[in-house]
């Protein structure tokens, strides 16, 4: 592994080190039968994960958005691609990226390695025309074939090859060993008295508990379901919205690549796991996020709309906000300015130590073209 790794994950013969409090058999379940872990294919995966020559003109890696000097997401509100464009959707972490039910905040990728064919051919993002222009591309680049030879055992560059190295590189990705996750396995002082009560306002009063769950098998905040709780979908005509996407999405050649693209149009956008399903019921509704590292990645929500964690707090305690598809989870909290902070200072024991010396030792990805 290069330097851009800066936590020996990979062991000797690939034991990997599993940050404390991360399940490491889940790890290990997770790692699909057709695209077994090596430590060449992560390393390869590794380089065209930074490598800007995947996107049209040069200048947009997947690094660009999922930066390691921002915990492997950026701080925009919405995603920045080639030549500036703007999606209409903030970019997740891709650090535990893999522990995902689904993949994006509409699920509409089922696998890693589907997920990471998508935004090279999405014309605001990496902007390639086709998955063969991509192929091509790399290719081109002479020094990629013996990686590809002892990835994979044979130079045949394809994207499905592609994405598998990606997906594998991004299966080391991982956060844990938190304060939090101290405190769990026993370290009474590992997180300060507010943040205690913050988490049993988590559990209680705060009602977080119902939708971010949490247990030692599944620690990652999130039930990997889908809900409205008013951040989108709020305005009146989004039922017309609706009946005009999916007549986009019926009427497209490849449907999936109509819906990757209509998500990233405002209105479209909000529309969330309807776009998907098709069922009323999801119109507004978005994966519920994880919440490791989350003192990292602001600002906050599939849209970027909330700037900080006190903010989100202040939304959550007004109820959300009700519209036709609101979730039935949702209500008015009560909760005191103080209890807010405390929720505040026990979301920032989620942060790994790792995670935050890698975002301090890390150079910022450039949009330079890549020769
Ligand atoms: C222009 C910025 C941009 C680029 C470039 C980009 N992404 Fe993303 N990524 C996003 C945004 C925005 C989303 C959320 C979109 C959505 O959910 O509809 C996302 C979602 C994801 C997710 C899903 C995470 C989750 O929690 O659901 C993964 C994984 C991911 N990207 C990996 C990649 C990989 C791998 C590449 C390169 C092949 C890449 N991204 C390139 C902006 C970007
Ligand atoms: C009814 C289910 C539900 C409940 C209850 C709930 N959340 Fe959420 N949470 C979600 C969903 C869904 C999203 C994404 C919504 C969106 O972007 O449209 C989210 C987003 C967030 C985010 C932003 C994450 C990011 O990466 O941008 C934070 C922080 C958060 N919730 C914290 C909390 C806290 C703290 C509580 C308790 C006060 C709470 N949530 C209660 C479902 C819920």
């Amino acid at each position: 592994m290069s330097d851009k790794t800066p936590w020996p994950l990979l062991k000797k013969k690939f034991q990997i080190d599993i940050p404390k409090g991360l399940p490491a058999d889940l790890w290990a379940e997770l790692i699909p039968k057709d695209n077994p872990m090596s430590a060449a294919k992560v390393s390869l995966g590794e380089k065209l994960y930074f490598d800007k020559r995947l996107s049209v003109d040069r200048t947009v890696s997947c690094a660009t958005c999922h930066d390691p000097a921002t915990a492997l997401a950026d701080n925009n509100a919405v995603g920045i691609g080639i030549k500036s464009l703007k999606g209409a959707r903030n970019a997740p972490t891709v650090l535990n990226s893999m522990f995902n039910e689904l993949q994006f905040w509409d699920g509409r990728a089922p696998t890693l390695e589907e997920q990471a064919k998508l935004p090279i051919i999405n014309p605001l993002e990496m902007g390639m025309k086709d998955h063969n222009v991509v192929v091509d591309r790399v290719r081109e680049a002479a020094e990629y074939r013996p990686l590809f030879r002892s990835a994979f055992g044979n130079e045949t560059i394809t994207i499905d090859a592609i994405a598998n190295a990606i997906a594998a590189f991004e299966r080391t990705q991982l956060s844990g060993d938190s304060p939090f996750d101290r405190f769990i396995a026993g370290d009474n002082n590992a997180i300060s008295d507010a943040a205690k009560r913050g988490w049993d306002l988590y559990n209680g009063q705060g009602r977080c508990i119902s939708c971010h769950a949490w247990n030692a098998s599944q620690p990652f905040f999130s039930d990997f379901k889908f809900h409205n709780i008013g951040v989108a979908a709020k305005d009146q005509n989004i039922t017309a919205l609706a009946r005009k996407a999916r007549q986009l999405i019926s009427q497209g050649r490849n449907k999936t690549q109509v819906t990757d693209e209509l998500t990233l149009r405002e209105g479209f956008s909000e529309l969330g796991r309807y776009l998907v399903t098709g069922q009323p019921r999801d119109i507004g509704a978005f994966k519920t996020s994880m919440l490791r590292d989350i003192e990292l990645t602001a600002p906050y929500m599939h849209n970027g709309s909330e700037k900080t964690l006190l903010d989100v707090m202040k939304f959550y305690n007004k109820g959300g906000e009700i519209n036709p598809n609101f979730d039935g989870g949702m209500r008015p909290l009560k909760l005191t300015d103080p209890q807010l902070d405390e929720m505040v200072e026990f979301m920032k024991t989620l942060t790994s130590d790792a995670t935050r010396r890698r975002m301090q030792t890390s150079k910022p990805q450039t949009r330079d073209v890549a020769r």
